[in-house]
């Protein structure tokens, strides 16, 4: 798939910002792309201005995602084959505040229904309000996502790994799931 090195390369420009803070990891973003690439019935959406690919979405169906994304599911007796997965959405700054993170949600959504998945989710990273890097002004995405019906779900969570900038080794992170009924 000739996007995924702008894939990846989005990827790491965006989430280096809070509250990501992700140092990018080449070999990292090999391994987690391959994924999209390969499984059935996922799905990159792509924002182009001319040939400049100025954001991209993922999503997969959650059956194909690794053991600990499915995990939280599995453990509170959910139906994961009706569950699809958000990976991310990356936009660069320029370009945000036009719609695009909306149009992002619909594609996505779009690709669950013809999947005849019933039940959308992605996960966020939790960080304390108090986090040294959190910029200040800086507005959480949680009620962009409660306007798009989303419901954060601080019952389901899972856990990644990766080195924060700044920092000499990887730590592991909290994500908190959020879920919508089609
Ligand atoms: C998340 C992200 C992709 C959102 O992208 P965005 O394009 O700025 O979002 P939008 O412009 O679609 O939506 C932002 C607001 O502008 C509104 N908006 C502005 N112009 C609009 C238009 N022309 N059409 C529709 N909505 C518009 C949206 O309705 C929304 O407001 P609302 O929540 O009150 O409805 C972007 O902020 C980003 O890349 N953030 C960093 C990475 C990140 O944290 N990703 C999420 C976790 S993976």
């Amino acid at each position: 798939m000739p996007l995924l090195p702008e894939l990846a390369r989005l990827r790491v420009c965006v989430f280096r910002e809070f509250p990501y803070l992700y140092e990018g990891n080449p070999a990292y973003e090999q391994a987690y792309l391959r994924t999209y690439a390969e499984a059935s019935g996922a799905a990159v959406i792509v924002a182009l201005d001319g040939e400049h690919v100025a954001g991209a979405s993922t999503c997969l169906p959650l059956s194909l995602e690794t053991a600990n994304v499915q995990k939280p599911f599995l453990e509170a007796g959910e139906d994961v084959s009706k569950i699809f997965y958000f990976g991310e959405s990356v936009l660069e700054a320029p370009y945000r505040g036009q719609g695009i993170g909306v149009e992002f949600f619909a594609a996505r959504e779009a690709q669950a229904r013809a999947s005849l998945h019933t039940i959308t989710a992605f996960c966020a990273v939790q960080r304390p309000a108090t986090h040294k890097l959190r910029p200040a002004g800086y507005v959480p995405l949680d009620d962009f996502w409660r306007r798009r019906g989303y419901a954060k779900r601080p019952e389901l969570t899972c856990a990644m790994s990766w080195r924060d900038v700044g920092e000499a080794a990887e730590s592991e992170k909290t994500m908190t799931f959020w879920t919508r009924t089609l």
